[in-house]
């Protein structure tokens, strides 16, 4: 795992950024793991700036939603398939049609979510995947608790992450309880991460999943088992490292 300490969030956009654009030159088909909630905005509004001002081609790139509410209506604004289509898809020239995201309004969510599985397979894997860190070290929506083998399933949402994510909603009684999440053996087979965490309220789960024991207690922390993770951090974030 390395990690990489920046000034600011702009800087950790930008470097993010920067793998993504590699990736892309390289690999113009390459499949992106996208993340939702505050911490990714600088990435989209970098990739989006460059999308504008330098060309930078996404019309073969596929995007992979790490995460989805249950029970919000098709269209909420606040569904993680919205913001992506907000923040990203909707700014740089990738085909929407190669945007997906968990179905967290199937009927059937078990099959959805084996489904999920089989279209980010067929789609020949996540070559980087995007992720953000709960102030209780979750990633995607793999809570404390959660197997590190784990695949997209659903799961309930610890009363922490619903107030932390209440500031999107109107109030907290409008957060969902359960989410859809890719799982954790899902995230681990993307062959690129890029973790990116800003502000003093992510030290301690970053001082937990980079130097703690690698356990289901903290989920970010499988994150040491990867062979190509990256974590880029602002000062305050890293305030609680060793
Ligand atoms: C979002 C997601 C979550 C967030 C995490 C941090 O798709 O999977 O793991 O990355 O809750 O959220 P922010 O960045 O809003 O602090």
């Amino acid at each position: 795992m390395e990690v990489v300490i920046l000034p600011d969030a702009a800087r950790i956009g930008a470097m993010a950024a920067d793998a993504i654009e590699a990736l892309l030159k390289r690999k113009p088909d390459a499949v992106l793991g996208l993340a939702t909630g505050s911490s990714p905005l600088p990435i989209y509004d970098e990739l989006a700036r460059r999308h504008v001002e330098n060309g930078l081609d996404f019309s073969r790139a596929h995007g992979f939603a790490l995460d989805e509410y249950v029970g919000l209506p098709v269209g909420h604004r606040e569904s993680y398939r919205e913001v992506i289509r907000r923040e990203f898809s909707d700014r740089v020239n990738i085909d929407p049609r190669n945007v997906h995201s968990p179905n967290g309004a199937a009927e059937d969510i078990l099959a959805a979510c084996e489904e999920y599985e089989r279209a980010i397979k067929s789609a020949g894997g996540v070559d980087l995947q995007i992720l953000g860190v709960g102030t209780d070290g979750h990633i995607g929506f793999n809570e404390p608790g959660s197997s590190l083998a784990s695949r997209t399933r659903i799961k309930t949402l610890i009363e922490q992450t619903r107030k932390d994510n209440a500031r999107f909603f109107s109030s907290i009684e409008e957060v969902p309880h359960h989410v859809v999440t890719q799982g954790l053996g899902t995230i681990m087979d993307a062959r690129h991460v890029v973790l990116v965490a800003t502000g003093a309220q992510k030290a301690q789960a970053v001082r937990d999943f980079v130097e703690g024991p690698v356990s289901a207690i903290c989920a970010a922390s499988v994150l040491q088992l990867h062979p190509h993770a990256t974590v880029l951090i602002d000062e305050a974030a890293a305030s609680s490292l060793r």
